[in-house]
């Protein structure tokens, strides 16, 4: 289990859900590992809930180009180059049409398309050859589902640059690459301002449309980003692949 030995791991969004299982999958295949924190309160409880398992938590809110780019600036200070980025931290308001806000609807294009842009071009001075950037989207960025017409199309943003950004990188030797993970289970939708009723409607629906009848676990989707971070994938570069249990395909 040494796929990542010595190598140095940033992970956005590491605290919770996929971020967090990737992180710890990361760690016990020998990398350095760090992540951000999106506010102060965030990192005081990411430091106290996980000890051992970051090598540096760093505040940084995603939405906001400057901190991205100190949070990047603080890791080429200390490590002076990044192997892999899991580009991971985002987040979903589900609304109908009629009630999407401006405000809503630009914070989640800040975090999920922004924020994914701006790490990829902060991040580039330390990214050296044989680097790789793993892109999080989702299968949502080729369904129409109604109520995620706004965090739909901020993962097919995302998709995009997985194509536009491995096209811009390929001849420095760093490979992009994206994993669209079907619906795992996680505190995302605990964060959508949903009640707890509403949220188990929402699942039992969502689950009728998985082939293999059930919500997928976030090991799952990190057993996959180990593969495109390590030189196990070595010769795929701007792909997206669906860890959904068949529901984008079958
Ligand atoms: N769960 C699913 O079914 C599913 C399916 C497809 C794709 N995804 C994608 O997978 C990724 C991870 O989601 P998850 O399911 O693991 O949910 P999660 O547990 O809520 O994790 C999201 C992570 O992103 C961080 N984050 C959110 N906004 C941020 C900001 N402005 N600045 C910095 N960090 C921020 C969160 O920090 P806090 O803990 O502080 O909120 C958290 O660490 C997301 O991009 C999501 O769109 C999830």
């Amino acid at each position: 289990m040494t796929k990542l030995a010595g190598k140095v791991a940033v992970i956005t969004g590491g605290n919770s859900g996929i971020g967090l299982a990737t992180a710890q999958l990361f760690k016990e295949n020998g990398a350095i590992v760090i992540t951000n924190a999106r506010n102060e309160q965030r990192l005081a409880e990411t430091k106290e809930q996980f000890p051992n398992l970051f090598a540096d938590i760093i505040q940084a809110d995603v939405s906001k180009a400057e901190e991205i780019s100190a949070f990047f600036k603080a890791i080429g200070d200390k490590y002076q180059k990044i192997d892999a980025l899991f580009l991971n931290a985002g987040l979903g308001v589900p609304a109908p049409l009629d009630q999407v806000t401006e405000e809503q609807f630009d914070y989640e294009f800040d975090v999920n398309v922004k924020g994914v842009f701006f790490s990829v071009q902060k991040a580039l001075p330390y990214l050296k050859e044989g680097a790789s950037v793993i892109l999080n989207t989702s299968i949502v960025n080729q369904k129409g589902m109604p109520g995620f017409s706004v965090y739909s199309a901020t993962k097919a943003a995302v998709r995009s640059f997985a194509r536009t950004l491995s096209a811009e990188l390929v001849g420095r030797g760093i490979r992009v690459n994206a994993v669209s993970p079907g619906p795992i289970e996680t505190p995302f939708f605990s964060k959508t301002g949903m009640s707890e009723e509403q949220i188990n409607e929402v699942a039992q629906g969502i689950l009728q449309g998985i082939p293999l009848g059930r919500f997928g676990k976030a090991k799952e989707v990190a057993n996959y980003v180990l593969f495109l971070a390590s030189d196990d994938s070595s010769f795929m570069v701007g792909t997206e692949v669906e860890v959904d249990g068949g529901m984008a395909t079958l």
